[in-house]
Parts: structure tokens; sequence; C-alpha cells
């Protein structure tokens, strides 16, 4: 693509060892199309990746850490050898196509069935509080209502801990650039976060420092395994479980304090779904934005409903470093290539967002040039 430094879209980005040609990113995407039985990556997943591999960076999907990590049918597991070897597919994959990878790693918590955990057991969560929330337990199952969660024993925690280092090796091992800590969107480490679901008084409740306690033992844990240089953590500040009416959450000082803690770690990039399926309250959100660019020392992802335009002028303001699409990247696989061109842009398919075939995920050509 040519390089043009009146587009900022366009320009380099170092992120650690990195040096990204772009900055328009591939945002993390379930597609729920692993090969079963093992929830386990292949072909049809590397063709997908390696069509995006003009992306900046990717981001692959969530992926569970462990079985208990896993909340929805069909999602890609990186606990076991086989699912290494299925991402290897994946990395040599966009590797050869001239990308970078990163993977998300994923416990979600409460927001699970107890069809999907081991033996048929409650999902665990920060308190016995259940979510509000929808998954699908298989192909056939439609829309089925989270169960009701147990609240983990404080000597769980460490467990935990240690599953999340274990993925980060196996990404490495598997061949990823790097790992993104899946702190967004109402999952495990979000719901330690949050007042509304977690009423915990041990060191993992209460005080913000004991909420942000978790998310901070499993960035220095992963950070001292692969490095903090190929490790980048996302959150939601002010969406999902934030509920606008309950100012206790106080998403700026609650997200500046955990840019700082992550700063101290030495994370190379923090990542933001600023809006999705939520319209934030538009002062409340800049602000938090703002505490977090402040605190935090490393790069900074946008992500959420940007358009080509958007997305420029959040970069050339200096808010963002980069700037992730998701959906836009399901339906235009050579995304940054079209948004240099102006050239338009397709809309994805919904009914094809979620379990599958190759319809609505590979066929997606690339623009004619
Ligand atoms: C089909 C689909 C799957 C998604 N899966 C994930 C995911 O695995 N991890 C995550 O953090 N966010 C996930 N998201 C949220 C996206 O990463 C992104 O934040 C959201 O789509 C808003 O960005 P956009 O407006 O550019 O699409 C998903 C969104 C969609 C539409």
């Amino acid at each position: 693509m040519p390089n043009s430094p009146a587009d900022p879209l366009v320009s380099p980005l170092q992120l650690g060892p990195l040096t990204l040609p772009n900055r328009v990113l591939m945002a993390p995407l379930t597609r729920s199309r692993s090969k079963q039985p093992g929830d386990i990556p292949w072909e049809l997943n590397a063709r997908y990746y390696a069509q995006r591999a003009s992306s900046g960076l990717i981001i692959a999907e969530a992926s569970q850490i462990s079985p208990q990590g896993k909340g929805y049918a069909f999602t890609p597991g990186i606990h076991t050898d086989d699912q290494a070897e299925g991402w290897r597919l994946v990395t040599d994959a966009v590797h050869a196509a001239g990308g970078r990878i990163f993977l998300q790693l994923w416990h979600v918590g409460r927001i699970s069935h107890s069809d999907l955990q081991p033996n048929k057991q409650p999902p665990v969560a920060p308190s016995a509080i259940r979510a509000e929330s929808m998954t699908y337990t298989s192909k056939d199952s439609g829309r089925v209502p989270v169960s009701e969660p147990r609240a983990l024993e404080a000597g769980e925690i460490p467990g935990i801990v240690e599953d999340y280092r274990l993925a980060a090796r196996r990404a490495i091992d598997a061949g990823f650039d790097g790992v993104e800590i899946h702190g967004a969107n109402g999952y495990l480490l979000d719901q330690f976060l949050r007042l509304a679901c977690n009423k915990r008084t041990d060191e993992y409740g209460g005080s913000l420092e004991n909420r942000m306690r978790f998310a901070r033992m499993v960035a220095e844990a992963i950070a001292a395994e692969i490095g903090p240089e190929r490790t980048g953590y996302r959150i939601t500040p002010c969406g999902g479980l934030d509920d606008p009416n309950n100012p206790a959450d106080h998403p700026a000082e609650t997200f500046g304090a955990l840019a700082e803690t992550l700063s101290s770690i030495g994370l190379v990039y923090m990542h933001a779904v600023e809006r999705f399926r939520t319209s934030p309250d538009e002062n409340r959100l800049e602000s938090t934005l703002g505490a977090i660019r402040e605190r935090f020392k490393g790069v900074y992802i946008a992500n959420g409903a940007y358009t080509g335009d958007t997305a420029r002028h959040r970069i050339s303001s200096g808010l963002a470093d980069a700037v992730a699409f998701g959906r836009l990247f399901i339906s235009n696989p050579d995304l940054p290539m079209r948004l240099y061109k102006g050239a338009e842009l397709v809309e994805p398919d919904q009914s094809t967002f979620y379990i599958g075939d190759e319809r609505g995920y590979t066929d997606y050509p690339a623009m004619d040039l």
C-alpha cells in the first residue's frame, strides 16, 4: 500500500518489537467456527485470517484459556496441544501473507451455561449473581439465558492466573506475535472490577485496588512469561456492565487507575471498546478516555463504530494511536486499502456472524484493483 504521510491511517506504528505498516487494526471477533470436537482452529480459520493480513495487526478472536473459561459453543480454545497446532495453521498463514497477529485470551466468568462447563458445573463469578445475558450451547440451541454462577473461592484465583499464563505461553509457541488480555465486555476480569457483580468482602472485592487485583495478577503473570512488549489489554470503560445510573462505578477513576497499573507493568497497549451496542454519555466517555490516555504510557487503540474519517480524525488529533475495526473487517477483508482509497464498503450479513461455514466468512471478496 502506498504510504502517504497525509493519511494517518496508513502511517506506520511501532508496537513493542513490531512495526505495524498501518493503523487499521482488526478487532477480535468471535465467529464460532472452530472444528469439533475439541474447539480446534483449522484450515477454514487460517484462510479467513490470511485474507485479512493487510491489517496493521490482527487481534484474533477471544479464545478460552481453560474448559471453565468457555461461554459459547464452537469458540476456539488455547489450552490443548491440538488447539495450539490448529492455531499454528493460522499464524503461519497470516505471516506468509505478510501480516501480524495477536490472540485474545478469554475467561468468560459468569457468561456461560452449565452445559458448556466441565461436568455441567455452574460457571464461576466474583459473586453468585446471574447476568442478564444470553449464550448458545449448541448449533441448534438458539439463544439461551446464562446459568446462575457460583462465587469463586479466593484460593481458586491463583489457579486461573496460572491458566492465563499457560495460555499466553501456548499462544507464543503457536506462533502468535503477542496476546491481548480480554478484560472487556463483562467477562471475568471485567466482572471483578464492577460493583454491580462483585460483592466480595475479601482481598478481591470492595476497594478499587482489591477489585483490580485479579487483573493485575493476570497482567503481571503474562508479562513475566512472554514479555510486556507482547501483551495488550482490552477494556469497555463505559458500557456493558457499567450502568450509567450507577455513579459508584466511576469509570474515569476505575479505568484511569487500571491504566496506571497496566502502564507500570509495561504493557504495550490498551484497547478500549468505546461504544458497542450502547450509547454512552459522550462527556463521561471522553473524560474516561482522557484519564486512560494520560495515565497509560503505551499505545492506545480505539474501537467502536468508527468509519475511515472518524478514525483518521481520532488519530490525527492525538487521541488514539490506532483504530480497531470489527464489523467492517468481517465484510471487507482488504479494509486498509479500501479506507485508503475511499472505496465503497460492504456491509456484513449479521445472520452469518456466529457458527456456520465459509458463507459470510471467507467469501467476502477483496476489491478489484
Ligand atoms: C460478531 C462479533 C463478534 C465479536 N467478538 C468479540 C470478541 O471475541 N472479543 C471482543 O473483545 N469483542 C468482540 N466483539 C466486539 C468487537 O471487537 C468490536 O468491539 C465491536 O464490533 C465494535 O467495533 P465495530 O463498530 O468496528 O464493529 C465482537 C463483535 C461482533 C460483531
